[in-house]
C-alpha cells in the first residue's frame, strides 16, 4: 500500500464496522494451517483497535464469527472459540487500561458456558469506558439479530402503529450506537455476508484486497481519507449539484 501523508482528515466516521476476511488465504498463501492465518489476523486486530483510540475513532465494530460459520469444520470453528478466550485472558487488562468498552453482539446462549461467562466479565469490567466503544460481533448475523428483535417486540406487545425504524433500532443489539458510517471489508469480496444488514443502510464501504492479517494502520488510514472525500447524500441532492440552473 502507498504511503499516504500523515494527517488525518477532520471529517472521520464515528462508527467504523470492518469485516475481517482474508485469514485463511494469508495462511494458504504461506503454507500454514487456517488457525494460523485466525492468530495472525488477531495480532493485526490490536493495532488496528490501538489504531482507533489514536485517531479518535468513537465507535468499532468487528465481525469476528458469523452465524453461519458454524458450517466450519469443527476445528476450526473450536479454535476461533479458543481464540476469542485466549483475547480476553491475555488482551482484557491493556484495553481495560487503553479505555475501551467492549460490547457484545450476537448470541451467547449457545456458545459454551465458561466462554459466556468471560465474554460477560469482560463487559462488564470495561462498561464504564468511554474511549472507544469496541462491538464484538460474535456468533453474530444480522437476520438473526431481526428475528430476535421482532420476537422480542411481540413479547413486549408493541402494537403495529407503533412500529418505527428507530423502535426496530432500539430492539436490535446495537441499540444505542449510531449506524456505522463506514464498513471496511478485507480480502476483496463484494458481499455483506449477513453483516449489519439493517443498520448498513447508508454506510459508505471501502473494499481492500489485501488480507486482513496485513491490513495496517497505514492502509486504515488511507480508508480513512478515502471516506472523507465521499459525499453521503443519503437519499437527498448535495449542496453542489443543488445549484439553480
Ligand atoms: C475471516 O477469515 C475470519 C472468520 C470468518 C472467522 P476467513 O477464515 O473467512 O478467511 P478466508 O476468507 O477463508 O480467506
Ligand atoms: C464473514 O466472512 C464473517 C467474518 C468475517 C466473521 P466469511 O468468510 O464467513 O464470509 P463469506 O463466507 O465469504 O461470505
Ligand atoms: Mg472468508
Amino acid at each position: 500500500m502507498a504511503k499516504t501523508e500523515n494527517t488525518l482528515p477532520d471529517n472521520l466516521p464515528r462508527h467504523v464496522a470492518i469485516i475481517m476476511d482474508g485469514n485463511g488465504r494469508w495462511a494458504l498463501s504461506r503454507g500454514m494451517p487456517r488457525l494460523a492465518g485466525h492468530r495472525a489476523g488477531t495480532e493485526n486486530l490490536r493495532s488496528i483497535i490501538r489504531a482507533c483510540v489514536e485517531f479518535g475513532i468513537s465507535y468499532l465494530t468487528i465481525y469476528a464469527f458469523s452465524t453461519e460459520n458454524w458450517g466450519r469444520p469443527p476445528e476450526e470453528v473450536n479454535g476461533l472459540m479458543r481464540i476469542l478466550e485466549d483475547v480476553i485472558d491475555h488482551e482484557l487488562d491493556e484495553l481495560d487500561a487503553e479505555g475501551v468498552q467492549i460490547r457484545h453482539i450476537g448470541r451467547l446462549d449457545n456458545i459454551e458456558p465458561r466462554l459466556q461467562d468471560k465474554v460477560r466479565y469482560a463487559i462488564e469490567r470495561t462498561r464504564a469506558n468511554d474511549r472507544l466503544v469496541l462491538l464484538v460481533a460474535f456468533n453474530y448475523g444480522g437476520r438473526d439479530e431481526i428475528v430476535q428483535a421482532i420476537k422480542r417486540m411481540i413479547e413486549d406487545g408493541v402494537q403495529p402503529q407503533d412500529v418505527t425504524p428507530e423502535l426496530v433500532s432500539r430492539y436490535l443489539y446495537t441499540a444505542g450506537v449510531p449506524d456505522p458510517d463506514l464498513i471496511i471489508r478485507t480480502s476483496g469480496e463484494l458481499r455483506i455476508s449477513n453483516f449489519l444488514i439493517w443498520q448498513a443502510a447508508y454506510a459508505e464501504w471501502y473494499v481492500t484486497p489485501t488480507y486482513w492479517p496485513d491490513f495496517d494502520k497505514e492502509e486504515f488510514r488511507q480508508a480513512l481519507l478515502v471516506y472523507a472525500r465521499r459525499d453521503r447524500r443519503f437519499g437527498t441532492v448535495s449542496p453542489q449539484v443543488n445549484q439553480p440552473s
